[in-house]
């Protein structure tokens, strides 16, 4: 009998590099490999990487150093590198590390079969990195991580341009998928046991412009909320400037779009957003927070930023200091520039030196921790809905769920709870991350 070949793929980056190797998963499983967690077991191993940042790439050139050594005691392990970082560096990745066989663009994700075929045959370098994507790449299997929460990409690329980011210059045009395809796979997912889906898109906002055959983003989620399979609708990520009133009240009309809004600012500096070409303004952003509070009055709001945008001086560092405090925002994930080569940011003069970004970058995450524990600490004593998502990572005993606003909460297992089903639970004590609190039966 032949020995059973095994897979494992190693991920970076956001939720669509999830959703891709679920995709790339999929495909392995269809020509016999199975997966594992364990590193050392894999006859191959996948890694899925990302170049948002810097401090991304070094991680994953980390991860490949170490496949070499695993690669001497295996001589017959393939290893495959997709992903964006794939997409930018192509065969250069093949010069810095030679005992990469598989380079796959991000366009090239449902060519993974044939590729490993031809690598099988030829035993020799495989690269497959295209320019551009076709308009749609065709349906490949797909083997989902969780069990109750799925994602489903709803476009691909990024139009936006933002002049610090890699992501349009690897992910591609935007590209839409049809709405009919979306709906048919929500109403699938939900038949398999899906209770939550995640609709997936770089700017979903901009879902369908291009295109004049699927209506816009407010379409697609009052479409999606009729469906009746599943529980729960999340999407991510969204575009400040292209957030507009007839989404807003698609949100607040609906029945389970969760009252949750991710808009990241980047900045709270008029000059900043104008040099990041973020096309809009802090009065804009305020204006917008203003309308979603007043027509969803218990969202959550959540951003991401980033310290140390070339040009960014103390003063203009104190106006996004400012403007999180002014907005309280109950999260935000804070993020250090990096220069990318081949954006215009990492050309513009007066590049900020690393210990001023850090020390900037520790002064922000205090001031929204300090927030987000008051904006948690309100809750404690109410009853809160949560999705229940299983055991928490720390302890058994415990279970974890998430409410329709995404805060984490935790509380001592009954027994009574099942995965996925709602339940609820009364607030004790809040921490900046998460909630603790008791089963309400
Ligand atoms: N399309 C999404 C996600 C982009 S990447 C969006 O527009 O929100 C996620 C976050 O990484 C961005 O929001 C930004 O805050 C951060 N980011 C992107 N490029 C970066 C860079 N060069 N340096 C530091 N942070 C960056
Ligand atoms: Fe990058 Fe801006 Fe596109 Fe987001 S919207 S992926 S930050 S270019
Ligand atoms: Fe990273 Fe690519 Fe996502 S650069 S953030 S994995 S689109």
């Amino acid at each position: 009998m032949l020995h059973t070949k095994y897979f494992t793929i190693v991920t970076y980056g956001c939720q669509m590099n999830q959703h891709d190797s679920e995709r790339l998963a999929g495909q392995l499983k269809s020509i016999g490999y199975e997966y594992t967690e364990i590193l050392g077991e894999a006859d191959f191993v996948l890694v899925n990487t990302c170049c948002v940042r810097e401090s991304a790439e070094k991680k994953i050139y980390g991860k490949i150093g170490e496949l070499k050594t695993l690669k001497a005691s295996n001589p017959n392990l393939i290893i495959g590198i997709t992903g964006c970082m794939a997409q930018k560096d192509r065969n250069k990745l093949f010069e810095k590390a030679p005992h990469i066989d598989l380079v796959l663009g991000t366009h090239n994700v449902h060519q993974l079969v044939e590729l490993v075929k031809e690598f099988e045959q030829t035993k020799n370098h495989v690269l497959s990195v295209w320019d551009e994507a076709e308009r749609l790449a065709p349906d490949v299997p797909t083997i989902r991580k969780g069990n109750i929460s799925a994602w489903v990409p709803i476009m691909y690329g990024c139009n936006n341009f933002c002049t610090y980011c890699i992501v349009p210059y690897v992910r591609g045009r935007e590209r839409s998928r049809p709405i009919e395809d979306i709906v048919k796979e929500v109403h699938q997912l939900g038949l398999e046991g899906f209770k939550e889906i995640t609709l997936l898109g770089q700017n979903v906002n901009s879902y369908g412009k291009d295109t004049d055959q699927y209506g816009d983003f407010a379409d697609l989620l009052e479409a999606v909320d009729q469906v009746k399979t599943i529980e729960r609708i999340r999407y991510m990520t969204s575009h400040p400037r292209d957030m507009n009133d007839k989404v807003i009240d698609t949100i607040k009309n609906s029945k389970k779009i969760c009252e949750y809004f991710h808009l990241p600012v980047q900045s709270g500096s008029n000059t900043i957003l104008k040099l990041m070409n973020r096309g809009y303004t802090t009065e804009y952003y305020r204006e917008l927070i203003a309308k979603i509070r007043k027509a969803v009055p218990h969202a959550s709001l959540t951003t991401d930023i980033i310290v140390g945008f070339p040009g960014e001086t103390e003063e203009l560092f104190q106006e996004t200091l400012e403007f999180i405090k002014e907005i309280g925002f109950d999260s935000a994930y804070t993020f250090l520039y990096s220069k990318r080569s081949g954006t215009p940011a990492a050309t513009m003069p007066d590049q900020i030196p690393a210990q001023v970004k850090k020390e900037r970058l520790q002064l922000l995450m205090d001031a929204q921790n300090e927030i987000s524990l008051r904006i948690n600490k309100q809750l404690t004593g109410q009853i809160v809905t949560v999705m229940v998502e299983g055991p928490s990572k720390n302890d058994e005993s415990r279970l974890m769920g998430r409410t329709a606003t995404n805060k984490i909460v935790l509380w001592d297992k009954q027994g009574t709870e099942e995965i996925g089903q709602l339940a609820k639970v009364k607030i004790k004590t809040a921490q900046t991350w998460l909630l603790k609190g008791q089963l309400i039966n």
